[in-house]
């Protein structure tokens, strides 16, 4: 990974989100491995990795569902879901379950305001949302499924969605070819 850049301090970004996919965070023992391999101090790693909310400072469940409150999607009923969301999985802003499989957060505009309200989950988008099919989308999560998301191949999970903003591929093996 640091080979593919010029400056080696560039491969931080992706680095993180290999962190992720290993450890559901940027952990402190991830914080130490990038500086140590990057040559930076543990503060500048941590300084890079607080600014971005893609880099967890907790551990993220299997499913991280961000609904956008942004302006055209909380007109269009963003705030709504958001609510009843927040409901049905007992969750709050940036808050995981017992068991580590949904986490739930407020977003900031998502660069889809023309399919407001959206949701994604691990990333990837579901369009056009109501209440309902919200509730559904995550209902269908809980019971094991994987509901095809509007654009995309496939809902990941968290981890395997980070190994692949990692630039790593899905699995090891993919990664390696
Ligand atoms: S305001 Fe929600 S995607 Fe832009």
């Amino acid at each position: 990974m640091v080979a593919r850049y010029p400056k080696s301090r560039s491969a931080l970004l992706p680095m993180l989100h290999l962190v992720q996919s290993e450890e559901g965070y940027v952990s402190a023992d991830g914080v130490a491995l990038c500086a140590e391999v990057l040559g930076l101090t543990k503060a500048e790693v941590g300084a890079v990795a607080t600014f971005y909310t893609m880099y967890k400072r907790r551990p993220c469940g299997d499913y991280l569902v961000s609904v956008c409150t942004n302006l055209s999607c909380t007109l269009r009923g963003g705030q709504e879901i958001y609510d009843r969301l927040s409901e049905r999985l007992g969750l709050g802003h940036d808050e995981t379950d017992a068991e580590g499989r949904f986490t739930l957060e407020h977003a900031e505009c998502l660069a889809a305001c023309d399919y407001a309200p959206v949701v994604t989950v691990n990333y990837e988008f579901y369009d056009d949302m109501t209440v309902t099919k919200a509730e559904a989308l995550v209902d269908a999560i809980a019971r094991g499924e994987r509901p095809a998301p509007t654009r995309g191949d496939g809902l990941p999970t968290f981890r395997e969605i980070e190994r692949q903003l990692a630039g790593m591929g899905t699995t090891p093996e993919a990664g390696e070819r």
